[in-house]
């Protein structure tokens, strides 16, 4: 039996510099005082992290938007909270786009973060694959700078392709795929979408894999993909530091994923745990995915 645990979408802030503020920095930041400041809170995230720990996991995923507005102080506080999940090891990372909200910081979350994103060779980029057992654990980076009012996110060609050779290569194992972005989105929430989706998706169909695991919707979601022979569970995670529900949001949670078997006879169970109106943390789901 392996244990993983997924979490994303902290959102945490620090105060930027005047100098820091041009562009969509500047957007960004009226829109963490109008709306988000009240709904992500550092001493939530502690508080989720800390049930996240009890329960012991033998893995922890995270799939970006640590930060908020990819300020350096950001992203040297996040890697603290990363520390506290575990060491990179243990903590598979990957980005999103508000790690990358500029792109003058684009080599940032490399910089902070690279130990916790990268595959076991060492090397930097994506994809990159993390083998724990009969598990491969492949990253994703969705993570584009984009004009202000988007939050889309793009893979590229040759991280596709790159993608087919990794899916084909750990076939047999239980692979698991790590990307921000989800690959289906609502046409309301068309400028936050991952524009190559058809493609990662043609991919999946292909090669198959047999859960992938994202975030940036802050909402609770499964939904099911093409593979070539099983359909593929595409599992969405509410951001770990949400206060409480806010529109579509959930409050504060976070997956776990208990996984048994081996080719041909995989078992998964997934829990969603999450933050109740007390501030206690219950399973809010729990359901055999196969
Ligand atoms: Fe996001």
């Amino acid at each position: 039996m392996f244990t993983l645990a997924h979490l994303s979408d902290w959102h945490l802030a620090s105060r930027p510099r005047l100098v820091e503020l041009a562009g969509k920095r500047g957007l960004g930041l009226i829109n963490w005082h109008r709306k988000r400041k009240y709904v992500h809170r550092p001493e939530i995230l502690d508080l989720t992290i800390r049930d996240l720990r009890a329960g012991a996991p033998d893995h922890v995923a995270v799939t970006g938007d640590l930060v908020n507005l990819s300020l350096p102080d950001e992203f040297n506080r996040a890697r603290g909270w990363l520390q506290t999940l575990g060491a990179p090891h243990d903590v598979t990372l990957v980005p999103g786009n508000h790690d990358v909200y500029v792109r003058s910081v684009q080599q940032l979350p490399a910089k902070y973060w690279a130990d916790y994103m990268c595959g076991d060779d060492g090397k930097d980029g994506f994809p990159f694959l993390r083998r724990r057992g009969n598990i491969a654990l492949i990253g994703l980076s969705s993570a584009v700078p984009t004009a202000p009012l988007l939050a889309t996110g793009r893979l590229g060609k040759t991280q596709l392709s790159r993608l087919l050779d990794v899916l084909e290569q750990t076939r047999g194992l239980f692979r698991i795929v790590l990307i921000h972005h989800p690959l289906l989105t609502p046409p309301k929430r068309r400028l936050r979408r991952l524009t190559d989706a058809a493609d990662l998706r043609g991919v999946l169909a292909d090669k198959g894999a047999e859960l992938l695991l994202h975030g940036h919707d802050h909402s609770r979601a499964v939904v099911w993909l093409d593979g070539p022979k099983a359909k593929i569970p595409a599992v969405g995670v509410p951001s770990a530091s949400a206060q409480a529900p806010h529109g579509d949001e959930n409050a504060a949670g976070y997956n776990l994923f208990r996984i048994d078997g081996d080719a041909g006879n995989w078992r998964c169970e997934m829990i969603g745990r999450e933050r109740d109106a007390d501030g206690s943390y219950r399973d809010a789901e729990r359901r055999v995915l196969f």
